[in-house]
């Protein structure tokens, strides 16, 4: 693993977006595999900014997102593909019909999985997965106890997350139970991983990630196991992680 130590939140924003610039730069048809959620924002922010002064350009880039709300339509609100739109495909010139994400209104969940796997496979696979990590070591919408050889499924979201994600919606009862997520086994799988994180609410989960045991109980522990993982934290979430860089 790599790590990227950060000053604060900007600046893990900038590190992490260099290396996703990087990667589209050095293969303009990359596949990205990208996640929502407050992390990530700053990195969109500044993409979009160096794509705005022609540094970067995401004309062939495919992306294919970890995951949506079961039950919201891509304009809804709260769903994830409008905020990928809002947050980063509405300011760069990636092709809409290369962006992908659940379909949170497919009428059958099974053959929604099936079709998303199928994207994955059809796309030569994730060059570049960026992830955030949630205070309970989920990681997309995997949360502790799953499966790790799980590829894209629904999960019925734990108390934790729902509370967690409360804060984007009026209440509680308004969270969604429901979620289709790239399976642990999907993220395995893709060439490299960038786990982004930020603040000190994230620096328990840190170090259990990435110095504790790997076990499904802490899902994001099983990036342990993979090759290719670059981590870009800033100091208050990197404040417990005591590992040879
Ligand atoms: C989002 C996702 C989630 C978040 C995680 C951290 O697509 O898959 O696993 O990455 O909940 O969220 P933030 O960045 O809001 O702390």
């Amino acid at each position: 693993m790599r790590i990227y130590h950060a000053e604060h939140y900007d600046d893990m924003s900038r590190k992490a977006a260099n290396i996703l610039s990087a990667q589209v730069i050095l293969k303009p048809a990359s596949v990205l595999g990208l996640s929502t959620g407050s992390t990530p924002v700053g990195l969109y922010r500044q993409l979009a900014e160096w794509y705005r002064k022609g540094d970067v350009d995401f004309s062939g880039v495919t992306t294919v997102n970890l995951d949506e709300y079961q039950g919201l339509a891509p304009d809804d609100p709260q769903s994830y593909a409008r905020f990928m739109r809002e947050n980063f495909f509405d300011h760069i010139n990636v092709k809409r019909e290369n962006t992908h994400l659940p379909d949170g209104l497919a009428a059958d969940a099974e053959r929604e999985c099936a079709r998303y796997e199928a994207i994955l496979r059809d796309s030569g696979g994730l060059d570049m997965l960026l992830l955030g990590i949630g205070h309970n070591g989920h990681i997309g919408f995997n949360e502790p106890g799953g499966a790790f050889e799980k590829g894209t499924h629904l999960v019925t979201l734990t108390q934790s997350t729902i509370e967690a994600n409360q804060r984007f919606f009026p209440s509680a009862d308004d969270v969604p139970r429901h979620a289709y997520t790239m399976g642990i086994r999907s993220i395995m799988q893709a060439r490299t991983i960038v786990v982004v994180v930020s603040g000190a609410s994230k620096a328990g989960i840190v170090r259990r990630a990435f110095a504790g045991p790997v076990t499904p109980e802490v899902p994001a522990s099983v990036l342990q196991l993979h090759n290719n993982v670059i981590l870009v934290g800033d100091r208050e979430a990197m404040k417990q992680l005591r590992i040879e860089n």
